[in-house]
Order: structure tokens, then sequence, then C-alpha cells
């Protein structure tokens, strides 16, 4: 998102209007710059006519300025360098705009008005992210169905795609986007080659990322730090086992007592066997064990998550001798067990492993003969702390 935003500040040392509002309009979509105050002072005059033609001359005015910059007489479009600057998505506003001028009367019209208006001049964020509510509309690249259909994972910048295993880059992205404000901070217990520490720089937020195994934090150091660090954020790697870490002085050292989201993406049981390690839950003995294993990060971890804040947990199901083993809703009771509140689970539709891909005709050549399915999901589930 925003690619091709340079932050930039003005000479006052604070980050400009403009600039904070282009984050969240992906420049695919085109969007209109205007002077905010001189914007805002049109609005306020078109709101003060009595007539409703007369409304809807000045809105058809805007509309003019709009796709023809030239005969903006007002000057409503001109940047001033030290001034506040908004900018808006061009197809949204002619919407807004075209909603006013069908209003059948003066009261709806200048309803839809008041409207485009606060959006204008205000921001309305809750208290777990930055989305601005007055101007939800321009958000439509957060995902808010239980259905992903994701069918191309994000390779750029350093997301590689090469560790066998890890999540695509888009979960961490939606997840930060909907559960953080910029400057929180993120713990990735089971951090692998770093994908959401990568998205923690990318969206200007602190992460502390935990793996066990020091041959892939190696690794990840090195993609992690290919990432331009645009909103000098800190991320952190750590090599510890995530049953046992001291949680506490890890997050002290870094000058915190709390995170504000933790995301876990532990192995999938023994799908795939990470290394030989028997503290790695990839070589937990059987479902049991691993569940207890799963259930020990739970418990060091928690402590340590923001009441109020979120959990997002990346799992998968397996099968083992001709069963379907639903692992995803198992870790799921352990999560509810120790008292978290369920929000939502996600199925996401399972990118094609380079594996299977080859044999796919096998695949459905087994799954016939077996009366099984094949694995085509997996579950992003949310869990908020009580
Ligand atoms: C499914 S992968 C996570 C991939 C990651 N989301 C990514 O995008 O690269 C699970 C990771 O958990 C690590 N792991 C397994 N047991 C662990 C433990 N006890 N403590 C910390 N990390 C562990 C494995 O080495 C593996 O890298």
């Amino acid at each position: 998102m925003s690619k091709g935003v340079k932050s930039m500040e003005n000479n006052k040392g604070k980050q400009t209007t403009l600039f904070k509002n282009l984050e969240s309009i992906p420049f695919t979509y085109g969007t209109v710059i205007f002077n905010k105050e001189k914007f805002v002072s049109y609005l306020e005059k078109i709101n003060s006519q009595n007539n409703v033609s007369a409304l809807k001359n000045k809105i058809i005015y805007l509309k003019e300025i709009i796709s023809s910059p030239r005969s903006d007489r007002e000057a409503i479009l001109n940047i001033d360098p030290n001034g506040d600057t908004i900018s808006l998505r061009r197809d949204i506003l002619i919407s807004e705009l075209n909603q006013i001028l069908e209003a059948k009367t003066l009261e709806r019209a200048k309803y839809y008005l008041r409207r485009l208006e606060n959006g204008v001049k205000k921001v309305k964020t809750s208290k777990i992210n930055d989305i601005n509510l007055l101007r939800w509309k321009e958000y439509d690249e957060i995902i808010t169905d239980s259905l992903w259909i994701l069918d191309k994972r994000d390779t750029s910048g350093a997301h590689l795609a090469l560790y066998w295993g890890n999540f695509i880059p888009q979960i961490p992205h939606q997840m930060m986007l909907r559960y953080t404000k910029k400057g929180d901070w993120v713990l990735d217990t089971f951090v692998g080659s770093g994908t959401t520490l990568i998205e923690c720089k990318r969206l200007g937020r602190n992460g502390i990322g935990i793996e066990l195994n020091p041959e892939v934090v190696q690794k990840a150091k090195r993609l992690i730090e290919r990432e331009y660090n645009k909103y000098k954020v800190t991320t952190e790697i750590i090599t510890g086992d995530s049953r046992t870490i001291d949680m506490k002085k890890t997050l002290e050292s870094l000058g915190i007592n709390q995170v504000q989201l933790l995301i876990m993406h532990p192995p999938y049981h023994d799908i795939i066997k990470f290394s030989k390690d028997n503290k790695d839950l990839s070589n937990a003995r059987d479902t049991k064990d691993f569940l207890k294993m799963f259930g020990e990060v739970i418990d060091n971890a928690t402590p340590f998550l923001e009441k109020g804040r979120y959990f997002v947990l990346v799992i998968g199901d397996k099968y083992s001798k001709g069963e379907w083993i639903p692992l995803g809703f198992y870790c799921m009771q352990e999560v509810l067990k120790r008292g978290y509140l369920l929000k939502s689970i996600i199925v996401k539709n399972f990118e094609e492993t380079r594996g299977k891909r080859n044999q796919k005709e096998l695949w459905r050549y087994r799954a016939l003969v077996g009366g099984f399915y094949i694995f085509k999901h997996e579950y992003v589930m949310l869990f908020k702390k009580k």
C-alpha cells in the first residue's frame, strides 16, 4: 500500500495532513488534493445556501474543478506548501458529490454535505487502529469478510517466499491494519523467516519475533535488514524457545512491558518438520503433546498482551492415518481455555505448495480412492484479550 509515497515533514517538523492521508490511499485509485482550509471554507459556504439549486450549482463547480483543475477560480486546489492539505480518493469523492446532486430536498443535500465536511475536517479512529471511520469507504483494501481467497502472494521487497512453511505477508498486513496503530508493538512467537517483522517495517509498527532455530534467525535478520525502515521502527528477532523464554526481560530490554498484537503461526504439528530440536513444536510426540507445547507458548505470552487487544492464530488441520485431525479447532480450544474471547474464524485458501502442484493428479486420485478432500484452506483465528 501507498507504494512510492515518501514520508515528508514540513518545516516545523510536523507531518502535514497531506502525507498522513496519502498513506491510507493507494495511488492506483487516483486522488484529489485540496488546500484544506479553502476546501473546508468552500464546503461551509455551500452549506449556508438556502436554495437547493444554488447549492447544487456549487457542487457542480466542485466536480468541474476536479476534472479540469484550470477552472479552479477559488484556488481550492492550490497547495500551500506550509499549509494543511487533504487528499481524497477521486472515485469516492465524485460519488459523494453525485449523491448530493441527486438529493431531492435541501435538507437531504445538506445531510450528505455535512457528512463530507466531517470527513474532511475530522479524524475519528478507534482505540485499536488508525482507520478513519469518517472516511471508511476509502479503505477497501481492508478485508472484512471471513472467507479469504487470496490469489497471489505478496513477493515485493524483502518478501522472498523462500522459507518453507511461511505465511503470506497479506496475513500480518491485514491484521496490523485492523488491530494496531502506528507505533504499537507486535509480538510473533514463531517468527520463522520474519514475514511479520518485514510488514512491521512497512506499516510503521514495532515488532519482536522469537524463533527457535538459530540458522533461521540469521536468515530472517538478513531479510528484515533489506526492508527500508521508513518509519524508523524497532524490529528485533530473538533466538529462543517461546514456551520458556523470559518474556518480561525480553520486553524490558526493548523498553516496553506490553505488546498490542500477538501473532502465532506455529508448525501445523508434524506437517513440516522445521528441525530436529525436541523443543520444536513440529517434533511433538503426538497431538496431545503438540497442544501441551502450544498451550505453554500461550501461557508465556498472554500476560504481556495488553487488555482489550488481539491475538491472531494462523493454523491448519491435518490428516493422520486416514483421519482428519482438526488441529485448528483443538488449538482454538487451547486459547479459549485461557479466557480469550473468540472474535472471528477466517477461512483462507491455501496456495498450492510446490510439491502438490506437481502431483495434483496423483492427489486427486488418492482423494477419490481414500474418500477424503484435499486441503485447500487454513484458518486465521482472532481472539481478544478480556
Ligand atoms: C509455521 S513456521 C512460521 C513461519 C512464519 N510465519 C513466516 O512467515 O516465516 C513455524 C516456526 O516456528 C518455529 N518454532 C517451532 N517451535 C518453536 C518454539 N518452541 N519456539 C520458537 N519457535 C519455534 C519453527 O522453527 C518455524 O520457523
